[in-house]
């Protein structure tokens, strides 16, 4: 067979083939290729290690080299890494590498909880920006390069900056405006894009913050491409970012033994999009706008869209077609009243639920059965919500918007110094006024309520109350309504 032959072949076709072969397995994983795994047999088969041929991922030099490096030239970074634990480690890495020990950092205050794990890590003093919110929706605006601009000049040691584009929602921030502004100031920009691994792939999609002037850019190829759970990239541009020292945290915080299963995942993942990505992105718009002209009709659910947006001096510059933001703000109904009789009635299972919408995430498999099957449902719950079947429903009417607003809280101490504090749990009653010491999360998304640090103000505690209250999943209080204070 000649080399380009072998060179080309995919890590999921070398392993499927390797393993098929009569090498006896000397080594881990301990259930031996499957061969004693009973039921899981399948899934066992081609989970190998660092045996020969296969590459070493902290050392890349043969088949996983060539695998990173095609998707490298997918998204155009000019270095990209394959992470086995999500964009979790990814945002961890990329924080760490570049800011250092103590440092100042700026983040955008709805980034997710990875990010303040990395400033308790590295030990950081953060400044935050805090998104507007739009009206309409209840949930987090795009990141505006003025305001990010405005705490640069304020806080001129901050050398890193983090954003989340796109929000968990889809709201896209004008990344080359807020990295032109980053730049400026001598700092590096880390776009947490994990929900926007599909973007830039295809005309119909908004553009990466890869090519939007981002140095560090992670993607969670599992949360909206065909690549299993746990499965994410890490791209570089530039040289501002540190990449020996990015590359070290890799190491540091992944496992020692990388999955082959996930590493052929992404590889097929890829190699997927290379030769369907435009076939599949074609078919995904044709679905989205069909849905569009399907539920425009709606008179009391809305389909969050960038319509009328520009006008109301709003930051976001686009919204995620994939991601489909179901509001029922202003009806009788309330996001976990709708989210229940989706799931319920008619077997669609959202990805969340917020206090007056749900979101379902759409991606290039979805199936035209998939589409219409939520349109209709639509269609019929806003019948009968014009039929007033769920007047005086709505016990929840009042709860506050899942991922935001809130106020900006006072910072007394830094994550690090109130996480490492000596603590005590305390009744919420008896919380305000008091340092958190631990982070309050509603999960999904996991943005903090409260960080370590914080002062634990009346209004958030009003908020985790109703949270609690609507049976939402509140994350940092105890079943006794109990969270930890510093002492
Ligand atoms: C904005 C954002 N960033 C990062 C993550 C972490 O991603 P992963 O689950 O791939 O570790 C999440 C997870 O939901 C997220 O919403």
């Amino acid at each position: 067979m000649r080399e380009e032959d072998v060179k080309d072949k995919g890590l999921y076709q070398r392993l499927s083939e390797y393993c098929a072969g009569d090498f006896y397995p000397y080594h881990m994983p301990g259930h031996k290729r499957g061969r004693y795994a009973g039921d899981m047999a399948r899934y066992f088969g081609i989970d190998i290690t660092e045996i020969d041929g296969f590459d070493d991922l902290y050392h890349a030099n043969g088949v996983l080299r060539d695998a990173q490096e095609r998707a490298n030239r997918l998204y155009g970074a000019e270095e990209t890494y394959y992470l086995v634990n999500g964009s979790t480690v990814g945002v961890l890495a990329s924080v760490m590498a570049a800011a250092k020990r103590g440092e100042e950092i700026l983040i955008a205050r709805n980034c997710h909880r990875s990010v303040y794990h990395a400033a308790i890590l590295q030990e950081l003093k953060p400044h935050y920006y805090y998104p507007e919110i739009l009206d309409e929706y209840g949930i987090w605006d795009g990141v505006g390069a003025d305001g990010i601009n405005r705490l640069l000049e304020q806080y001129p040691a901050c050398r890193t900056v983090v954003i989340t584009s796109p929000t968990y929602e889809g709201i896209v921030s004008d990344v080359s405006a807020v990295a032109k502004s980053v730049h400026r100031h001598g700092g590096v920009l880390i776009v947490d894009e994990a929900h926007g691994a599909h973007f830039g792939l295809d005309d119909h999609m908004p553009q990466s913050a890869v090519m939007c002037g981002a140095d560090l850019v992670v993607h969670s190829l599992h949360k909206t491409l065909p690549s299993m759970t746990q499965t994410a990239l890490l791209h570089v541009k530039g040289e501002r970012a540190d990449r020996r020292k990015l590359r070290e945290y890799l190491r540091m915080m992944q496992t020692s033994s990388p999955s082959y299963v996930m590493m052929a995942s992404m590889d097929c993942c890829v190699r997927y999009l290379e030769e369907h990505g435009a076939q599949r992105f074609a078919f995904m718009k044709r679905q989205y706008d069909l849905f569009r002209r399907q539920t425009e009709t709606l008179k009391h659910i809305r389909i969050g869209s960038m319509t009328h947006m520009s006008e109301k001096g709003y930051h976001l510059t686009d919204w995620d077609m994939g991601k489909l933001v179901i509001s029922v703000r202003n009806t009788s109904l309330t996001g976990p009243m709708l989210y229940r009789i989706l799931r319920e009635e008619y077997h669609l299972q959202m990805e969340m639920s917020g206090a007056d919408y749900v979101v379902a995430i759409m991606t290039i498999m979805d199936t035209h059965d998939g589409w219409q099957r939520l349109a209709d449902a639509l269609r019929r719950i806003d019948d009968r919500i014009e039929g007033e079947e769920f007047d005086g429903a709505a016990g929840t009417a009042s709860l506050p918007e899942k991922t935001g607003p809130f106020t900006p809280a006072e910072i007394v101490m830094t994550p690090a110094d109130a996480f490492c504090a000596d603590r005590r749990e305390v009744p919420l009653e008896q919380a305000a006024g008091k340092t958190a010491a631990e982070f309050v999360n509603l999960y999904p998304p996991g943005i903090p309520l409260l960080v370590p640090g914080e002062r634990v103000s009346t209004d958030i505690l009003a908020k985790i109350r109703k949270y609690l209250q609507a049976g939402l999943c509140v994350q940092g209080v105890t079943p006794d309504a109990e969270i930890a204070v510093v002492l």
